[in-house]
């Protein structure tokens, strides 16, 4: 930051005369930089979010800032800002997790470090795009090769807070998408695999919620209940793990938050989900989890829901065209389930490739709506990126 001339003879004319910690205090943070002083302690019957700013991770910060050296004028300093805003780590594989621990170095005091728990066996047993390294039946290496590493790691860092998502995608497609044999055959490791997680990564210092997909996916009236049974099942199985607060939503999705009557409200079917934004998603989905039994507080993600429009259909997931940033990371969403609008998806990382001769080509990804040319899930899209700033609600 400069400061300004005047500011500097305020400050200068403040501390003349002014007792020595009066001077020390008028220029500290909340919270000095680094980490906590002592072991962090989070009660996830509360909303962290109100003490906690979603922390804007270096890995994050290292792709935006190479992608904003190819870009000139005021785009690049746009770029630059969104540098600064808070966005979730996806540790996608085993070889990944080292990418978090120079990433918590300087993490200070009064900030949350977003962490995406992602690669369980048969992983997006619905689709291609995000197939992952482990295949169904290597359920021993998740827990030992994987979650146990993570949580020996976050205990370590016992001084720093956490906000764990637990595996997008998983729970939801074991209730919508059964019909499917790769989804039948990932099923128990599914279930066996986030309840480890839920009881291994219930440490002190991490909140977590558990992807329950968004308000076009389990929001259709006959799906609220069996969603809701499926995740509070798995909780319960756990043991009920104290730092499990809720769930969370829209992780690398397209909705939004409040729009009225909702993007697709008025499609046909739209008569069958009372879902049709994500404020309604959280009510409804909310609801039926207090029924089934599981904490329901939800994290919503914002961060690519700017410029609704480019989807032809609901269920269309893949590098939405015109798709633009959305709200910021904040705690103040004005719903007492909602703890918090988050950046999950860290946007200019592709979800999928268009190369239809890729392995992991998804047919999604080759849609009328999706952007192409777009590189394997994961990573960086310089077009799209630019796109996202350019689109982005509020502006960047
Ligand atoms: C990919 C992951 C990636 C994540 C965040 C997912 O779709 O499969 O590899 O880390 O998106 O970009």
């Amino acid at each position: 930051m400069k400061l300004s001339a005047a500011t500097l003879v305020a400050f200068a004319a403040g501390a003349i005369g002014a007792p020595a910690d009066t001077i020390k205090k008028a220029g500290t943070p909340r919270q000095a930089p680094g980490a906590c002083e002592s072991p962090v302690e989070l009660d996830a019957s509360t909303n962290v979010w109100t003490q906690y700013t979603l922390h804007p991770n270096s890995f994050y910060r290292a792709e935006v800032e190479a992608a904003a050296a190819e870009m000139s004028g005021e785009a690049a300093e746009a770029a630059l800002r969104v540098a600064d805003i808070g966005t979730f780590l996806w540790a996608d594989t085993i070889a990944n997790i080292e990418r978090i621990e120079p990433a918590l170095e300087g993490v200070p005091c009064d900030h949350i470090f977003g962490l995406v728990v992602y690669d369980l066996p048969g992983r997006d047993c619905a689709a291609k795009a995000s197939n992952g390294e482990l295949a169904v039946g290597e359920i021993d290496r998740y827990k030992t090769e994987y979650i146990d590493v993570l949580a020996e790691l976050i205990t370590r860092y016992s001084n720093t807070a956490f906000a764990l998502v637990i595996e997008p995608d998983s729970l939801p497609n074991l209730v919508t998408n059964i019909d499917q044999t790769n989804c039948q055959q990932a099923a128990a490791g599914y279930r066996e695999g986030v309840a480890y997680a839920f009881k291994k990564l219930n440490l002190p210092n991490v909140v977590m919620y558990v992807d329950a997909g968004h308000g076009g996916w389990l929001g259709w009236n006959d799906n609220l209940r069996p969603g809701a049974e499926e995740l509070a099942d798995v909780y319960k199985a756990a043991g009920s793990p104290s730092q499990l607060r809720g769930f969370a939503t829209n992780v690398a999705g397209w909705n939004q938050w409040d729009a009225e009557p909702g993007e697709f409200a008025n499609d046909p079917d739209g008569q069958y989900n009372a879902a049709q934004n994500e404020q309604k998603y959280v009510t409804l989905f909310g609801a039926a989890l207090a029924t089934a039994g599981m904490p329901n507080h939800a994290i919503v993600d914002t961060g690519r829901s700017g410029n609704p429009g480019g989807r032809l259909e609901w269920g269309d997931w893949c590098n939405v065209v015109d798709a633009g940033f959305g709200p910021r990371p904040t705690s103040e969403t004005g719903d007492s389930l909602t703890d918090a609008f988050v950046w999950v998806k860290p946007g200019g990382e592709s979800d999928g490739t268009s190369d239809t001769s890729a392995v992991r080509y998804d047919s999604f990804c080759g849609l009328e709506d999706a952007f192409k040319p777009s590189p394997e899930a994961g990573q960086w899209n310089q077009a799209y990126f630019e796109m996202l700033i350019e689109n982005a609600n509020p502006p960047i």
